[in-house]
């Protein structure tokens, strides 16, 4: 694409955008003045989809119509409500639909998973980790080592970038795997790194670690509905994310979790709870815990309804448009940004995420000086700023648009 960095040519790929009604479905959060924001903050709040409503007040009349009833005559009965996401969430995350589960939250399943897959033994007991991790990750790992009486200091392998480079190399941490590969029991990483935006190389990382016996997880919490995903191909152990990103099912939305079906069978340990158990007699209450040989055969608890209605919702979008255009889009708004970025002359910014990312990318502000966030904030923009120096700005392809990405460059050259 032979970009310019004029607004007029901005409208032009929004005239031309399959995906620009799309905006419509969205609420787009107003400033003081009227005018509306520059949301480039999706990648940790998304917006909320107009058609929310709509599904959540089903529920709610529901409720009030038929009572504990509305567990099998409710229009969408609550018994197996959380089976109405899971065709969508298997092609969001490429597994089988017997993979996915919506359970729970992020931190939540990330433990419940540890507990199945993280089987440390006294040769075998380390778990690698990006050194900037999203801390509760960090929090969620070390826990899990100390649980088993282990110690962080020995049992847990914090991934960094070479010196003078911001992404971790994929060739560092192959080395890392043939290198300790017998004393490692687990990798867990965000699939899209947090910070730089970085996405990491699922098939290759998977591959050899298991050639070595390791166990293999992603926290795909700005990966899910952010890239393109092939977890059952790849042959990840794990998966886990939350839905109220990329996912736009609101603050706090109930999360999920992959379990490859290699795995559903087995006789893993695992949490127990009556949601788990097979559904034929769970209601006869056993005394015996019986999983069910899926993944959701990891469900502890009966799910909060109103916020799967919510996820419900947003998915019927990603069920529409599909994550191939989606993601096509995504990569035209990004390499668009970047464009922009890359015309202005300035030593103050640096762009630290490199070729393999999402929509995200991750602005170094020289010396951590939040003045230009303030700024820019004050200006209507709407980003996130992550200690110690960076600005993280995210395009989504189902609400932004290029005139969004310019908007958002022109403010932020302005008070460069
Ligand atoms: C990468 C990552 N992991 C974990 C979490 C924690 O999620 P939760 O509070 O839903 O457990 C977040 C939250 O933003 C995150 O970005």
């Amino acid at each position: 694409m032979n970009c310019k960095n004029t607004a007029e040519f901005a409208l032009e790929l929004d005239a031309k955008d399959e995906l620009k009604d799309y905006r419509n479905e969205f609420h787009i959060p107003l400033q003081k003045n009227g005018k509306e924001h520059i949301y480039m903050c999706g990648n940790s709040l998304g917006l909320q989809p107009k058609r929310t409503k709509e599904f959540l007040n089903q529920e709610l009349e529901d409720w009030a119509t038929f009572g504990v009833e509305g567990h099998f005559h409710a229009k969408n009965p609550w018994m197996p409500y959380h089976e109405f996401l899971t065709e969508s969430y298997a092609k969001i995350v490429g597994a089988k639909p017997a993979e996915v589960v919506a359970m729970n939250t992020l931190t939540v399943n990330l433990h419940l998973m540890m507990v199945s897959f993280y089987r440390p033994t006294e040769k075998r007991h380390k778990i690698i980790i990006e050194g900037d991790a999203f801390p509760s990750d960090i929090y969620a790992v070390e826990s899990q080592i100390k649980h088993h009486s282990l110690s962080p200091e020995t049992s847990l392998i914090k991934l960094r970038p070479r010196d003078g480079e911001s992404a971790i190399r994929t060739e560092d941490i192959l080395a890392i795997i043939e290198r300790e590969g017998d004393e490692i029991a687990l990798i867990m990483l965000g699939g899209v790194n947090y910070y730089t935006g970085q996405v990491f190389d699922f098939e290759k990382i998977t591959k050899l670690a298991q050639d070595k016996g390791i166990k293999v997880g992603f926290d795909l919490a700005h990966a899910a509905g952010n890239i393109k995903l092939e977890l059952h191909n790849w042959g990840v152990d794990f998966a886990v994310w939350c839905s109220y990103k990329y996912l736009n099912s609101g603050p706090g939305s109930v999360a999920a979790a992959f379990v490859h079906e290699k795995h559903h069978t087995t006789n893993l340990n695992r949490f127990a709870g009556w949601w788990g158990h097979n559904k034929e007699d769970r209601f006869k209450m056993p005394d015996d815990f019986n999983p069910i040989q899926s993944a959701e055969g990891w469900q502890l608890s009966n799910p909060p309804i109103l916020s799967l209605a919510a996820i419900r919702a947003s998915l019927s979008i990603f069920d529409e448009v599909g994550m191939d255009k989606l993601v096509a889009k995504s990569k035209e708004l990004t390499n668009y940004l970047l464009y922009l970025l890359n015309t202005i002359y300035t030593d103050r910014i640096e762009i630290i995420t490199p070729e393999e990312r999402g929509c995200q990318l991750s602005i170094r502000v020289k010396n951590g000086n939040k003045n230009l966030f303030d700024a820019i904030t004050e200006k209507g923009v709407v980003a996130d700023w992550r200690e110690p120096d960076v600005i993280r700005v995210a395009p989504i392809p189902l609400y932004n648009s290029f005139h969004d990405v310019f908007n958002f460059y022109s403010i932020l050259k302005e008070e460069l």
